[in-house]
């Protein structure tokens, strides 16, 4: 809290911070302080941004720096530094380097925002939450990754686009870890609250669901360089909002399982309560035996990761 309004601070100015800094301050939430390693690229990027107050009508200050000290007391922090995945890459394939950044990031969140909730982006984004949790040393409750609210509204959008709906009349479930173990459940994916299942075939089904497991990958493809970053962005501002409003969604986000799912010590997509605390609550889905085979060979996928690459 500053000058009575809410602390956010995004870490790395680029892409996905960028914009996730962008929604928020069109969402009126608070103060915004975007730290980069390049100090320049975060001021200007934020000095553009506040120059855009009038226009779009934003309150609080947005500001940029590369210092640590100016995320003091900041109630939440998303965490976007790190390098983005280039074409003929997994997001696997980001994990060394990525992982040196997030434990630089987490000193300092851990020494200047102790008592923030963290939203994690950066990529591979279930290990590299983990990785936050440890390195911080935060109670897993305020340590939480988005991978879910993006791949629920892949999914979302291409059920729309079948069915010939609005994107806001469709609600979908995309659990598991961020990648190509993702989980697209059909099951749960209703429009106006009739299940999918009586509106679109089988064969369309099954391709949607495989087009939102790859729907990162299929931008990286048409960009060229670099990954996705509109919806990624908005999706971590979305959850920024949650805590800072005590909203309390029930979304999909990676959190550490402790027995729920039958999976352990591992960050993964399930569905949870996000509120002030972080998150408040796992939600435990009634799933079929296949289901669920799905979402524990995707936790033991990233359980596996840890342990060979990351040394956990
Ligand atoms: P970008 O390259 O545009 O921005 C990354 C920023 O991080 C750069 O400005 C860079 O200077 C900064 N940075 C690097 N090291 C830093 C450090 N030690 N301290 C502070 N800042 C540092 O990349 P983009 O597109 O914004 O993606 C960021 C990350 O988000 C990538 O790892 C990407 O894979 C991931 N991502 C995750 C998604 C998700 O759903 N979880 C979706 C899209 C991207
Ligand atoms: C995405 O899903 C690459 O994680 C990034 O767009």
């Amino acid at each position: 809290m500053a000058n009575g309004r809410k602390k956010i601070a995004v870490i790395g100015a680029g892409n996905v911070g960028a914009t996730c800094a962008f929604v928020l301050a069109q969402k009126k939430l608070g103060d915004i302080v975007m730290l980069d390693i390049f100090e320049g690229f975060a001021k200007g990027k934020a000095l553009d941004m506040s120059q855009n107050a009038q226009i779009l009508n934003f309150d609080g200050n947005i500001t940029g720096t590369s210092d640590y000290a100016d995320i003091a007391g900041a109630d939440v922090v998303v965490v976007t530094s790190g390098f983005p995945r280039q074409p003929g890459m997994s997001r696997e394939d980001l994990i060394g380097k990525n992982a040196d950044i997030i434990k630089q990031v987490g000193e300092g969140i851990r020494e200047h925002a102790p008592d923030s909730v963290i939203v994690m982006v950066t990529n591979p984004l279930d290990l590299m939450t983990y990785h936050m949790w440890k390195i911080t040393g935060f109670p897993k409750e305020r340590v939480v990754g988005q991978a879910g609210i993006l791949d629920s509204a892949r999914m979302i959008h291409f059920v729309a686009k079948a069915v010939g709906c609005n994107e806001e009349d469709v609600s979908a479930m995309v659990l598991g870890g961020h990648g190509d173990t993702m989980v697209p459940l059909p099951r749960y994916t209703t429009c106006g609250g009739i299940p999918i299942t009586q509106l679109l075939d089988a064969q369309t089904i099954e391709e949607i669901s495989a087009r939102t497991a790859g729907g990162g990958g299929e931008i990286v493809k048409l960009l060229e360089h670099g990954s996705a970053f509109y919806a990624p962005g908005s999706a971590a501002a979305i959850m920024a909002e949650a805590v800072i409003n005590d909203r309390k969604r029930l979304i999909p986000a990676s959190t550490l399982l402790e027995g729920q799912y039958g999976l352990e010590e591992v960050f993964i997509g399930v569905p949870i309560i996000l509120g002030a605390k972080g998150v408040e609550k796992i939600i435990d889905l009634e799933l079929t035996e296949e289901e669920l085979a799905s979402l524990q060979k995707s936790g033991n996928f990233y359980k596996e990761q840890l342990r060979d690459i990351l040394g956990y």
